[in-house]
Order: C-alpha cells, then sequence, then structure tokens
C-alpha cells in the first residue's frame, strides 16, 4: 500500500517518477539477512535488478554481496560499499577492458561462461601477475517456465557451458596457472513462481557434484543465481524467501565445508518500488477508453518487452469502475502498460501508480524520443 501521506505529496511532484519505500525494501532485507544467518547461505544481490545509488547503498549496509553483469556495475556497487571480495562477475560476453578492471579491483570471483572467455582471463591474469578465481556457469538443462525472453537454461540458450563440454573445461583448466576453480554456477531464468523448478535444479545440481567429486575436483562454492518471482497480482505481498531457502535445504546436498551461494533481484526490490505518473488524457476509442498518462515504456519497459503484468492503481479517484487501456505517451502501440483494465472512472490530473515496479524498471529505463529519465522519490524524503 502507498501511504496516504505519500499519495497527498505526489501530486506536488514532476511526474513520471519511481516512488521506493524504503519500508518495504528494509523489511525484505531484514527477512533475507534472517534467512541467510539461519541457514548460512550467501546472497549476493544481482545489481542488474536495481543499480540506484541509494539503494545499492541500503543493500550493501546489510553486508550482503553483489552479483555484477558489467564494470559499471562492479564500479557502482564498490562506491556503494559493497566489499570487493563479496563481488562476483557474471555474463556471456565480458569485455576486455571489463575483465581487467574487475582483476585489477579484486573481486571474489568470475563467472565464467566459455573456454575461450578462461583463455582471455587466463592471459589477462597472468599478465597483471595476478591470480583469479573462476565458477563455471552450467547450463543444467532445467525449464524455468517463465517468459521465454528470461529463461535461460534450455538447449539453445547462449547462456553457461553445456555439460557435454565439461571434460574439455577442466583439461583446458589444467594448463591454466593464474585460475583458480572455486565452484559451480547456474541460473536457470527470471520471475519463477514453480517451487518445482527449483526443486528440479537441485536435483541436477547433485547429480552434477557427484560429476565433480568423481574426478576428485573440489568445490568450494555452489551458487544457484537468481530467479525467485514475485506476486505481481499482489504488490503488498512479500517474497517467499523462507519457502525459497527451506527448499535448497530440503533438496540441495553440500559437501562438508562447501558454500551455497544465492543471488536474487526482482525478489529484493520488485514489491518496494512503483511507478508514479499522471493521467493526460482521457480518450475514447471505438471499443474502449484510453487512459493516456505520462509514464511510457521507456520509463517501464517490462509490459512492453515481455507482456508482463503489473498492477495499476488510481491513487486520486473513487468513483464508479470504467474499463481503460492504460497506455503511455510514446510513438509505438507496444508502449501500453495494460489493456481493458477496471479503474474508478479516471481524469485529467489523477494520479497512477504501477506497481510492483521496483526491479527492472529504473534500471531498464532508456531516453527512446529522447525523453527524460524518470526521477526517484525515496519515502523518507516525504
Ligand atoms: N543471476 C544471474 C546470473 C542473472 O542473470 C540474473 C538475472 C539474476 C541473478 C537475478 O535474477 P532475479 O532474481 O532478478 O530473477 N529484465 C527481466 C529480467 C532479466 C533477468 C536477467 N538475469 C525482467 O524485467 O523480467
Amino acid at each position: 500500500m502507498i501511504s496516504k501521506n505519500a499519495v497527498s505529496k505526489f501530486g506536488d511532484l514532476k511526474t513520471p517518477f519511481y516512488y521506493y519505500d524504503l519500508n518495504v525494501l528494509k523489511s525484505n532485507l531484514d527477512t533475507l539477512k534472517k534467512e541467510s544467518q539461519n541457514s548460512g547461505y550467501k546472497v549476493h544481490y544481482a545489481v542488474k535488478a536495481n543499480a540506484n545509488p541509494r539503494i545499492l547503498k541500503i543493500i550493501s549496509s546489510y553486508g550482503f554481496g553483489a552479483d555484477c553483469v558489467s564494470w559499471n556495475e562492479i564500479d557502482s556497487a564498490l562506491k556503494a560499499g559493497f566489499d570487493p571480495s563479496k563481488v562476483v562477475f557474471a555474463g556471456v560476453g565480458k569485455s576486455d577492458y571489463e575483465i581487467k578492471n574487475a582483476i585489477n579491483a579484486g573481486i571474489y570471483c568470475f563467472n565464467v561462461e566459455s573456454i575461450p572467455e578462461l583463455e582471455v582471463i587466463e592471459q589477462f591474469a597472468s599478465e597483471l601477475n595476478k591470480t583469479v578465481q573462476i565458477a563455471l556457469r552450467i547450463n543444467p538443462l532445467v525449464e524455468a517456465h517463465t517468459h521465454k525472453y528470461i529463461t535461460t537454461g534450455v538447449e539453445e540458450s547462449k547462456f553457461g557451458i553445456h555439460t557435454w563440454e565439461l571434460e574439455n573445461v577442466l583439461k583446458a583448466l589444467t594448463a591454466m596457472k593464474h585460475i583458480i576453480l572455486i565452484g559451480i554456477h547456474f541460473h536457470i531464468g527470471s520471475q519463477i513462481t514453480r517451487m518445482a523448478v527449483f526443486q528440479s535444479l537441485c536435483t541436477h545440481i547433485n547429480e552434477l557434484q557427484d560429476w565433480f567429486a568423481n574426478r576428485n575436483v573440489d568445490l568450494k562454492v555452489v551458487n544457484v543465481g537468481g530467479g525467485l518471482g514475485i506476486d505481481y497480482k499482489n504488490p503488498d505481498k512479500a517474497p517467499v524467501f523462507a519457502e525459497y531457502f527451506n527448499l535448497m535445504h530440503e533438496f540441495i546436498d553440500l559437501k562438508p565445508g562447501q558454500e551455497l551461494h544465492l543471488e536474487p533481484g526482482r525478489s529484493v526490490v520488485g514489491q518496494c518500488g512503483s511507478l508514479i505518473s499522471k493521467v493526460l488524457y482521457i480518450k475514447k476509442g471505438s471499443n474502449t477508453i484510453f487512459a493516456i498518462i505520462d509514464a511510457g515504456m521507456t520509463d517501464l519497459i517490462r509490459p512492453a518487452l515481455y507482456q508482463a503484468h503489473h498492477k495499476i492503481e488510481n491513487l486520486t479517484s473513487k468513483g464508479s469502475i470504467y474499463k481503460y487501456d492504460v497506455v503511455g505517451p510514446i510513438c509505438e502501440s507496444s508502449d501500453t502498460f495494460a489493456r481493458y483494465i477496471e479503474l474508478p472512472e479516471t481524469h485529467r490530473g489523477d494520479i497512477i501508480a504501477i506497481r510492483s515496479a521496483g526491479a527492472y524498471g529504473e534500471a531498464m529505463a532508456s531516453r527512446y524520443n529522447l525523453r527524460d529519465l524518470p526521477g526517484t522519490v525515496f519515502s523518507d524524503e516525504l
């Protein structure tokens, strides 16, 4: 729920903007910290979900690590106070300067996705006279049952190393004197709501663990990636961290001394953010009424890109219910937040909240149509 106090202030602010409820964020982080402490599992927050400096600072203050996918994300994480010894670097296409900078920054681990990438890391580590820790990102072939654009662990995925290549990877690693293999890494997709998917991932990981053990390869870290979904229909519902951690505990067989690492992104920040916008025009269509708002797909691309559902609320009107298509001002028909949804009778100037937008909202905003980037407002500033 967006507080009445906040709503009463929104009218004076320049829209659109992301509103972050820090109480929601902190309550999530408290739960995550408790689960992490009880289980001993280590959390690396996936910075890509929301890299707002203030959000990063709050998350780093809980002592979590950071999962980054570019040098700029690593740099932002370090500036926000994350400890380099808790930073991991993932991604299928790390560029030369990103690898060199990350080696120099002394990050904890590179999650490596191919033999050619290993060769480049070995070369730069050797040139810089450093030793680098890596984990192998493996494609476990587990269907995530989520949108195909955010499914990453199936046969045709560009991500991860196929199991049939692992023998060659181990062979290549024996010649690499500046690389230490410390673990295995997985990430099969995002917005996963079927818990059975994670159970299936655990089964595959257990099999792979045996494969490595049979070859006398010691692995200190098993990293299961991110992916825990949130309830977009109920924006006030917290993510099911306890269920998720319990599932891992029940189904993953860790070897003595092994650490389990997790990389949640969306579940950490999704429910704390709403995109706040004003209604510009109400326009009659042939079969619908358009509520044209001042936020567009440049501010929140998820509905246009993944047909994602975000709950939309009219925060300032309370009349009879009508059906609306809520659309933005961008010159694309995909610039539609929702079709045929029920809202109280809506007028020019009403304030609209698009909920559950804390993850992959601000982070994916663009300047298409040369629009300004959305602003940000934090609950403690009002
Ligand atoms: N670890 C790795 C290696 C990842 O690739 C990702 C997300 C995560 C962790 C965090 O996953 P999460 O817990 O947030 O599901 N833009 C899309 C989501 C893309 C996710 C990419 N990888 C969206 O708006 O739905």
